[in-house]
């Protein structure tokens, strides 16, 4: 059992050291932020793209031209949700006692919110009151402003960029594209795991933000160079991982990173000096077994037939003819118009994972922990 600090993160970002690759996404992101360009980040869930955006912004630290911004706004339900957590935001980067953290404090008070501090973290929160909807948008507009009237360039990243779609106000898009227009030193990153949304959003003629992005998708990092990765961060912490140990971990979790790391953490609390086949295999059951009350959940939520496709798909890994009578007569899952209004269904909840490639693409189980369970319990 190991009581060391544990190298292998499943949550936030620390360091470098810590951080597997991304070096080419690293300079991609920072190219754009030197030539104007903003960019939208996709990926599916867990892929590493908040990841990616902690560990450029870490990058960026050495690059006195710039300074960076973090909202996530996942937990935004509407207009003033949004701007909360982008005021939050910058309160955060820029405490009450440097220079920019003093006037952005200045530019608040004359919000007159009320101002708490967070017991635990000591980070301030923000509850403002808006008597119309005009003074709102001039709320954001005067926050977007200030970001971009300081005398270094900004690097604003919103995280869960999706979620504006769900906004009960209607003209969100419009009008943050029309404020975006008007900044000279912001650069965006918008974030988001729905690939749909996200592309529909930037991609379609009809929308405010069409063609006004380049374009980053983060992939599997290479297998190579995780297992360059995993067993140096073993290594350093004087353990030596076997090589079958390591196949069977990029196997197992399909070399998706949360599921790589996941189960790298677990073998190092695991291992002494070795880890070995047998610690592997272990961690892998204890966390399907942690995860199994989620699972549970699942089922209950979903109708037999649904849960019957999934199934079908986690046997299967992926699958590129849904409607095909390999898949059906197989799996007897209904007919195709049948596994075709599943299928849908199944993206929508995110269960289910659609792939496009050059060939066309495939599907596959979303979460790679539901998979593997499916498979072994099934
Ligand atoms: N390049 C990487 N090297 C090591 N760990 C990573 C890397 N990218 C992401 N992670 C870890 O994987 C997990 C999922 O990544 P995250 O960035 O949250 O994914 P996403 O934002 O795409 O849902 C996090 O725990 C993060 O610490
Ligand atoms: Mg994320």
């Amino acid at each position: 059992m190991n009581n060391k600090q544990n190298p292998f993160l499943i949550k936030g970002y620390k360091s470098a050291e810590l951080f597997c690759d991304r070096e080419e996404e690293v300079q991609k992101l920072y190219k754009h932020a030197q030539n104007g360009i903003d960019t939208t980040l996709i990926s599916p869930r867990r892929m590493g793209k908040t990841g990616l955006i902690f560990r450029f912004f870490d990058f960026l630290k050495a690059d006195n031209n710039f300074k960076s911004v973090y909202v996530d706004i996942y937990p935004a339900r509407s207009l003033a949700d949004f701007i909360k957590l982008l005021s939050e935001a910058i309160l955060r980067q820029f405490p009450e006692n440097t220079t920019i953290g003093q006037r952005f404090f200045n530019i608040i008070k004359g919000l007159r919110p009320l101002i708490s501090y967070d017991s635990i973290s000591g980070e301030p929160q923000l509850q403002i009151t808006y008597q119309t909807e005009g003074e709102k948008q001039q709320t954001l507009q005067g926050l977007l402003h200030f970001l971009d009237s300081q005398d270094t360039e900004i690097v604003l990243a919103i995280d869960e960029f999706q979620q504006i779609a769900s906004f009960p106000e209607k003209n969100i898009e419009a009008l943050l594209r029309t404020y975006i227009q008007q900044l000279k030193n912001t650069r965006f990153i918008f974030c988001g795991s729905r690939k749909d949304m996200m592309t529909e959003m930037f991609s379609s003629a009809k929308r405010p933000f069409f063609a006004s992005t380049q374009y980053l998708s983060l992939d599997k990092i290479g297998r190579n160079i995780y297992a360059g990765f995993i067993i140096k961060t073993f290594k350093n912490n004087n353990i030596t991982i076997e090589p079958e140990a390591l196949d069977f971990i990029l196997n197992w979790t399909k070399g998706y990173t949360f599921y790589t790391q996941s189960v790298c953490n677990t073998a190092f609390l695991l291992a002494d000096e070795i880890v070995d086949l047998d610690i592997v295999k272990k961690s892998c059951a204890e966390l399907l077994k942690s995860n199994e009350a989620a699972f549970f959940q699942y089922r209950k939520l979903l109708t037999p037939a649904q849960w019957e496709v999934l199934i079908a798909m986690a046997k299967e890994g992926e699958v590129s003819q849904i409607t095909s009578k390999n898949f059906i007569g197989k799996y007897h899952v209904g007919t195709p118009a049948d596994v075709r209004r599943i299928v849908k269904a199944l993206l929508n909840k995110e269960l289910l994972l659609e792939t496009l490639t050059k060939s066309g693409g495939y599907y596959q189980v979303y979460d790679v922990f539901l998979s593997r369970w499916l498979e072994k319990e099934y």
